[in-house]
Parts: structure tokens; C-alpha cells; sequence
């Protein structure tokens, strides 16, 4: 154990501030290694003065206080005292300006929390608690105020100078230097101030508002760099466009800009009205980015839009209800890119995402509720939980209310609280009092963690020609929740008939619907649907109405049939998952008895039948033909044995690969697109099932000179990065010498793109070479590596511990023992970014006895470490349980 014990914030001990902050005024003296920032704020006590004065607390971390005074007097030493993370004022009086200044050193500051430098470039990154590392201050998001922010800095180095809301004025300094102030007229916590101050180049466009108010979209970037922001730049208004049109919500400033930045500890921020972007989510042209790529764009630059409404017009009351603001806007980015691409894809890529990120935290260690109780870092609680779980709840309230019911709910919710910082039970109470329904048991989706799993039996009466359905709902215990209690879980169904039709269903007195949504309430219930004939398959969870894990006795013929029939497209997907993965977990186990694994053929056929099924949208095909991942197999297993399912995923890639070779091959040819590239959905979906037969035809290239003359073609005569990261990414699982002389040339061509070079780092690190980490540490030596830039790191490393399941865990430990050094590592550099990639190691319980020993013991070495960063231990604490 280590000495530190840090504290524990709970939930329940929340209490409203004592003091308000009503007006910021900033002044920043911008340099590289020394900024002083000047702040002066109006505060005003928040309680009763006959019940004594309370001490003013201010946050701060690592500055250095340079002068402070209370309406213009210097305040004598006795008046206040440090610590480590606070100044104190011991008898403030009720109403009064505070002036600190501090200094501070942005090139020193490692962890890109509070004001740092990219590339040349300042930039601030405020959430959650990095405001605290600028100046003294109230750092929680209850406290709103106004800002007014002057920057000064060398106009040759920083020609722009940026912050929230308005230019109010601007001018030249001595000594080369110049200024420019700013003023936010909306009032806003600390988390959502930002400045950027840097050489940088702008692409502008002017758009108005349905009101007829226009709007400058800005969008910053490295000089040389501004050919790549049109796809961003068409997001950014399609999002001002969508948010008007589906949810009536309005931008409200002349202004919106966004600066990349290529050092970013996450994805993406949305300060008011001047958002920083990980350059990743902005950069993008045919020959540097991925079909994937753009698609993240879109998911991204519309988030930060959106959260201008669901984040910073409305905010949150403290951390623990940061899902409202996140649940709720990943919510609207979905929809957003389903109104844009195909909806039926959409789901199933935000399924395969939930199920890889989300479902194993919640049932690990590391679970936690959508709205947790407590943490000791909030850093660590940008989880899948509170960002994907959270939209699905959202997801489930919007299919509950209906779009007009949930429309009418966010229209109350704005009306209510445009300008507060509140809670998730505010949400729900607006989506309840709006429609008039009860919530309370559907609020337990907020309060309870884990993964709730549903058993469904079907039993038909050909007597009475009545179907019943039972359905027993269970989560099994998290830690700190033993006991679990029954959700309100929407299941959406269907029945078919022997000709793959639905059958019309009631439920009660409602009408006849081909799907029936189940409101499941209880621990048990049953439900009767009469007149029917006896139906041939069961459709379960249709478009995935709540985030389960759907328990039912199916055959490989009734999957088989739903892969054929199915009308709900997501359906028709799971079918064909499930039926693989049922496959792979039978292969896995004749691999440890040494047997050959069998193919049931009727997968076979249910595959080609959606290959060759031209009524299918392909990027469809597409994800129908991608195997469930090592991953989402070894969650099914008792004790996960990675080597046994690497081979069955492989024998079962291989027998598809086999029996439906000439239909790969004839698709590989017919789908050849001589037209330049686009990245619009449809022609995304060509090269994505494109890249599938592809993908299958590959595991002939070891044996057969042809198929590796195609696999070296399609790399060499890419036109596009898409297909040229396709070609690459099957090279580097082949120990074949075009492997190197792709790799060679990818790095020939991108050497010194930095954003592109991650693609390459990745790719290596994926391998399923036994060599690769070898490979990985290796290439830790590449000059375009760094462990301070988090890109880099999460491309190699990240890549290597979260996407490499057989190599990571190879028996030897040695995956272990490379995560825990590199952990330790960067734990001095960057403690957000190293408890970030920590979680794999908390999944020991999953495994052998042997990997299980060697799992503890690195997570013990790690806390073993005296000073270490809150984050890393307390993602190795509850990892070690
Ligand atoms: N709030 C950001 C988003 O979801 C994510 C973020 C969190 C960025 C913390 C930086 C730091 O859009
Ligand atoms: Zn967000």
C-alpha cells in the first residue's frame, strides 16, 4: 500500500458554495516559460452573516503567488494562508474585489492541464479542474461568472490572441509586443474559460441563423495546415443547421471558433465559443485521413457544437452529474450522424463501441454508475459509462416520450434552466413534468451500475395458438452495490413467421404493431400475445432498445433465419454476431482439445446470403462480415483464453474465407471505384465492403503469390488513405517481406505528418507477429515519437495494451510488466493520460491463475510507488480490488 491515502469525494456531502463569484477580470502576460496572470474578482458571500463568517477557500495548484490585495490594500500575511492546493482568507467581509497575481510556467507543463504550450502554440484545457493551475479561484462548475480576459504576448510569435466571446478591443504594445481583450457575455464556470495565443493560420466562413443573425465560424490551425479543415468546417455548419432544425436551439454569439492543437489530452473541448480540438478530430483530405476519420470529425466538431446548449448554456451542478451534460450530447451526436449517414449503421458502429469500452467496465472494477457517488480524481470519470451508457439512457427516454414528447421535455429543460448549473434528476424531472409520465423507476438507470442481463424463454400453445414470453431481468453486483434492483428496461420485439414476416402483436388494449416495446418493470415478467401462428424465430432487443445483454436459447437455424429475415437491420446484425460468436466459442474450445473446429454451414449460408444480397446498403454488408472482435468473445468466456479464441476467430475467418471465395473475389472486382474519392456515406460504405473481401482474401497471401500481388497492389495503387490503411493493416499481420516495404514507404511518404505517423505506429502495434513488442519498444526510439505527446502515446502504446489482446497478454508477462514501467513513466509526465490506459490491467480476474499473478503483482509494483499521481492510484487501487 502506498503511504498517500488521497480523499474521496462524495456525492452526497455536496453543499452549495459560500461565496458566488459575479465578474473575472483576467490579464494575461504571455511567455513561454514565465506567464503572470493577473485576475481580479468581484465576490459576494453566499449565506447568512449572523450565522458567522465563513473562510473564503480558493483552488490552486502549482502557482506561484506573486501579489494579492482585497479592494486595492495588499492583504497582510495574517490575513490568509497556502497550502499545497489552496489559499485561505481566514474573515473576508461580504462583498469585495480580490486581486491576485500569480505566476506560472506553461513550456513545464507536462500534464496539459491549466495553460500549456503545443507546438509554439498557448492553449488552455480548463476541464475538469485545470483552472485551478492559472489562477486562485472558485474551480467548481457551480460558480458562474462573466469574464473579460486581456491577453498580451510578442506579435511576431503570437500574431493571434484568442479567448471567450467577444473582441472588444486589440492594439499594439512596446517592444513588439501587442494585446487584445475579450468579454463573454454569458456567465459560465471556470472549466469552460479557455485562451490560445500562437501563429496560426484560419480558414473563415460566414453563416446565418435562422433568425437571420450571422455568425463567423473560425477554424485555427498550424500554417500549411488549412487545406485540410473543409470537411470540419462543412460539420460545423451542418451542426449549426441540424441543432436549429431538430431541436430549435439557436447559436448565440457572432462568433464560434476552434483552434487544433496536436498535443490534447482528449478528443475535444467546448469552451464557450472558442473550442480546442486534438487536431486528430479536425485535419482531414483523402490522402491523410480514413473513411473513419472523417466520420470522427463529424462525431466530434458536432459534439462541441452541440454542447454550447447541453454543457455551457445548462451546466453541471458538480462532477458527479457530468453524464448530463455528456450522456446528453454524446445523444445528440448520434442522431446527428444518423440523420447525416445511414441510421441502421450508425447503431450498430455505437453498439460494437458500447460493447467494447463500456459493457467490460461495468463489469469490472473499475464500474460505476451513470451518475457515480464518489471519486477520487474526476479526471478518471470520463468513462464510457458516463459518456455512452449515458447517451443510451438518454437513447432509452427518447424511445419511451417519442421525438415530439422528448422535444417537448428539452424544451422545458431550457426554459427551466437556461443559465444554471444542475443535475441529472432536473433532466429527468423536465422530461417527466413535460409529458406528464413518471420516472422514478426508469431514474434507477442514474443510481445503478452494471450491465443488466435478460433472459427471454418463448414457449408457443398450438392449442390455443398463444405465445408466451418470460422474461427474469439480473445485474449482478458492483462493487460497492451488492444488491441490485429492477430497471425499467424498454425491450423492443418481434415475432416472425415461417415467412419471415412479422406478425402483427398486442400487448393490452394498444393497437397491433409489428414491434412491441415490453416495458420491463420487475424481476420476472411474462406476457401473453394470443392468435397467432407459431412463429419462427424471436427478434430480441430490436435496434437495441436499452444497453442488455439479451440471454435466449436461439439455434444456429433461427439465426440464421433472423440473419435472413429480420426487418429490424440491427437485428439482422446481431443475429449473425451472435451466431459467430456462439462459433468461436466452440472453436476455441476444440483448439484446447487439440481437435479441428467445424463450421456450421448454415452460417456459411446466411453470410453469402447478405453478401449477395443487393437490396443491402453495403457499408451494411460491411459490418455484417466483420467478426465479432477477440475482445467481445473473451467476455463470453468463464476463464479467457486468448490464444485458443486468436485461433478460432482465425479458423472461422478462414473457413468464410474459403467457401465464399469467388464471392469475395467477384466483389473485390465489381466494387473497384475509378470516380475521385468523396467521403460521403455512400461511397465510404463501397470501399468499407470493398475492404472486407479484401480483408478475406488476404488469408490466402501466405500461401499464394497472387493474392499477395493484390494486397501489395491494392497498398501501392491507393488513392486514398482509407484503402491504403486497409492494404497496411493486413500486411503487418503477415511475416511476408511486402510488409516491410509497405511499412517503408508509408513511413517514406508521411515522415514528418505527425498525425498520419500515428497510423503507422498503430498499425505496428496491433500486429499479431509474436515479435511485436519488441517491435513497439523499438519504435519508442522512433524520432517521431515522444511520451509527452499524448497522440503518440495512445497510437503505440495505448494501441499495443487495449487493441492486441493475444500479444498483450502473452504469457510470458511480459505485455504486463511493459504496461506497468511505461505506467510509471508516464505517471511523472502526464498522470491523466497514464490512468487512462490502466484499465486492461484491472481484468485479471478474467483470467488464469498464472496471468492473474502477474497481473496483481504489476498493479502492486505500480503502488508500490511512492508519490504518485492521484489518477494512477486510484485506478490501480480498485483495479488491485
Ligand atoms: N468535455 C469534453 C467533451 O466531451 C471532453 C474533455 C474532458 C476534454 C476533459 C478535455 C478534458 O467534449
Ligand atoms: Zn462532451
Amino acid at each position: 500500500m502506498t503511504s498517500q491515502q488521497p480523499q474521496v469525494i462524495r456525492r452526497e456531502d455536496y453543499r452549495p458554495p459560500d461565496y458566488r463569484i459575479e465578474h473575472v477580470d483576467l490579464a494575461f502576460e504571455l511567455g513561454a516559460e514565465e506567464t503572470t496572470v493577473r485576475s481580479r474578482l468581484t465576490l459576494r458571500s453566499d449565506h447568512e452573516r449572523s450565522q458567522g463568517i465563513r473562510p473564503l477557500v480558493l483552488h490552486g495548484e502549482e502557482l506561484d503567488l506573486r501579489a494579492i490585495s482585497l479592494d486595492g490594500e495588499p492583504l497582510p500575511d495574517g490575513a490568509y494562508s497556502l497550502d499545497a492546493d489552496s489559499l485561505t482568507l481566514h474573515e473576508p467581509p461580504e462583498a469585495f474585489t480580490l486581486e491576485i497575481e500569480t505566476a506560472i510556467n506553461p513550456k513545464a507543463n507536462t500534464q496539459l492541464s491549466g495553460l500549456y504550450v503545443s507546438n509554439d502554440v498557448f492553449c488552455t484545457q480548463c476541464e475538469a479542474e485545470g483552472f485551478r493551475r492559472i489562477t486562485y479561484f472558485l474551480d467548481r462548475p457551480d460558480v458562474m461568472a462573466t469574464y473579460r480576459t486581456t491577453l498580451r504576448a510578442e506579435r511576431a510569435a503570437c500574431p493571434v490572441l484568442l479567448s471567450n466571446g467577444n473582441l472588444v478591443e486589440e492594439g499594439d504594445l512596446e517592444g513588439g509586443r501587442h494585446y487584445a481583450v475579450w468579454e463573454d457575455p454569458f456567465r459560465k464556470p471556470s472549466y469552460l474559460f479557455a485562451l490560445v495565443a500562437g501563429d496560426l493560420a484560419c480558414n473563415e466562413r460566414v453563416v446565418e441563423t435562422r433568425s437571420g443573425r450571422p455568425v463567423r465560424l473560425r477554424i485555427f490551425v498550424e500554417h500549411g495546415k488549412e487545406g485540410r479543415t473543409g470537411y470540419a468546417m462543412d460539420v460545423l455548419e451542418r451542426s449549426l443547421r441540424w441543432d436549429e432544425e431538430r431541436f430549435g436551439l439557436e447559436y448565440d454569439l457572432d462568433l464560434f471558433n476552434v483552434v487544433a492543437v496536436s498535443d490534447f489530452n482528449m478528443g475535444a473541448m467546448e469552451n464557450k465559443s472558442l473550442n480546442v480540438f486534438n487536431d486528430k478530430y479536425i485535419l482531414a483530405d483523402p490522402e491523410t485521413a480514413t473513411d473513419a476519420d472523417y466520420a470522427g470529425i463529424e462525431t466530434v466538431v458536432a459534439h462541441e457544437y452541440f454542447h454550447n446548449w447541453t454543457g455551457n448554456r445548462i451546466t453541471c451542478r458538480d462532477w458527479f452529474q457530468l453524464s448530463l451534460k455528456e450522456g446528453l450530447t454524446v445523444f445528440r451526436d448520434q442522431e446527428f450522424s444518423s440523420d447525416m449517414r445511414s441510421r441502421p449503421v450508425k447503431r450498430i458502429q455505437d453498439v460494437r463501441r458500447l460493447r467494447a469500452a463500456q459493457f467490460p467496465e461495468d463489469a469490472g472494477p473499475l464500474a460505476h454508475p451513470v451518475r457515480p457517488d464518489s471519486y477520487i480524481e474526476i479526471n478518471n470519470f470520463y468513462t464510457a459509462t458516463i459518456y455512452e451508457k449515458g447517451a443510451e439512457v438518454i437513447r432509452m427516454l427518447h424511445g419511451l416520450l417519442g421525438e415530439a414528447g422528448f422535444q417537448k421535455g428539452m424544451k422545458l429543460y431550457v426554459e427551466r434552466h437556461d443559465g444554471q448549473a444542475v443535475t441529472c434528476d432536473d433532466f429527468v424531472a423536465a422530461m417527466a413534468d413535460a409529458n406528464g409520465v413518471d420516472l422514478e423507476r426508469f431514474k434507477r438507470w442514474y443510481g445503478q451500475a452494471g450491465t443488466p442481463e435478460v433472459q427471454v424463454n418463448g414457449c408457443y400453445d398450438a392449442q390455443r395458438g398463444s405465445y408466451d414470453l418470460t422474461v427474469t431481468q439480473t445485474t449482478r453486483p458492483t462493487p460497492g452495490q451488492e444488491t441490485k434492483e429492477p430497471l425499467h428496461i424498454p425491450l423492443a420485439i418481434g415475432l416472425l413467421d415461417g415467412q419471415g414476416r412479422d406478425i402483427p402483436l398486442t400487448l393490452g388494449e394498444g393497437p397491433a404493431s409489428d414491434t412491441l416495446v415490453l416495458p420491463l418493470c420487475e424481476e420476472r415478467q411474462s406476457f401473453r400475445f394470443e392468435g397467432l401462428p407459431k412463429p419462427a424465430a424471436v427478434s430480441l432487443n430490436r435496434g437495441f432498445s436499452a444497453p442488455i445483454t439479451v440471454r435466449a436459447e436461439q439455434s444456429g437455424t433461427e439465426r440464421a433465419f433472423l440473419m435472413a429475415h429480420d426487418s429490424d437491420p440491427f437485428v439482422r446484425w446481431e443475429a449473425g454476431q451472435d451466431f459467430a460468436t456462439a462459433l468461436m466459442l466452440e472453436g476455441s474450445e476444440a483448439w484446447r482439445a487439440g481437435e479441428e473446429p467445424s463450421v456450421d454451414p448454415a452460417f456459411i449460408e446466411a453470410t453469402r446470403a447478405i453478401l449477395t444480397d443487393s437490396r443491402l446498403e453495403q457499408a451494411f454488408i460491411a459490418e455484417a462480415l466483420a467478426l465479432p472482435s477477440e475482445d467481445y468473445v473473451a467476455e463470453r468466456m468463464e476463464v479467457v483464453n486468448v490464444e485458443a479464441i486468436h485461433a478460432a476467430r482465425g479458423a472461422l475467418k478462414r473457413a468464410l474465407a474459403e467457401a465464399l471465395r469467388a464471392d469475395f473475389a467477384q466483389l473485390y472486382e465489381r466494387l473497384h471505384d475509378s470516380a475521385p474519392y468523396s467521403p460521403d456515406a455512400e461511397a465510404a460504405g463501397r470501399r468499407a465492403l470493398r475492404n472486407a473481401a479484401l480483408s478475406y482474401l488476404s488469408v490466402f497471401a501466405e500461401a499464394e503469390p497472387q493474392e499477395r500481388v493484390r494486397l501489395i497492389e491494392h497498398y501501392r495503387q491507393a488513392d486514398n488513405m482509407t484503402d491504403r490503411m486497409a492494404a497496411l493493416r493486413l500486411l503487418v499481420d503477415l511475416d511476408l517481406p511486402e510488409r516491410q516495404e509497405a511499412l517503408d514507404d508509408f513511413e517514406n511518404r508521411f515522415g514528418d505528418d505527425a498525425l498520419v505517423m500515428d497510423k503507422w505506429f498503430a498499425l505496428q502495434a496491433v500486429s499479431d507477429l509474436p515479435d511485436t513488442l519488441e517491435r513497439v519498444k523499438a519504435l519508442m526510439q522512433h524520432p517521431a515519437f515522444s511520451l509527452e505527446r499524448p497522440n503518440k502515446v495512445r497510437a503505440l502504446i495505448g494501441s499495443f495494451i487495449a487493441a492486441n489482446p493475444l500479444r498483450y497478454h502473452a504469457a510470458d508477462g511480459s505485455g504486463y510488466a511493459f504496461h506497468a514501467a511505461l505506467t510509471l513513466k508516464l505517471d511523472a509526465l502526464n498522470p491523466q493520460v497514464a490512468a487512462r490506459l490502466l484499465a486492461p490491467l484491472g481484468r485479471w480476474r478474467r483470467f488464469d491463475a498464472g496471468r492473474q499473478e502477474k497481473m496483481k503483482a504489476e498493479l502492486q509494483r505500480i503502488l508500490a510507488v511512492p508519490k504518485l499521481s492521484r489518477d494512477v492510484y486510484e485506478i490501480a487501487s480498485k483495479a488491485l480490488g
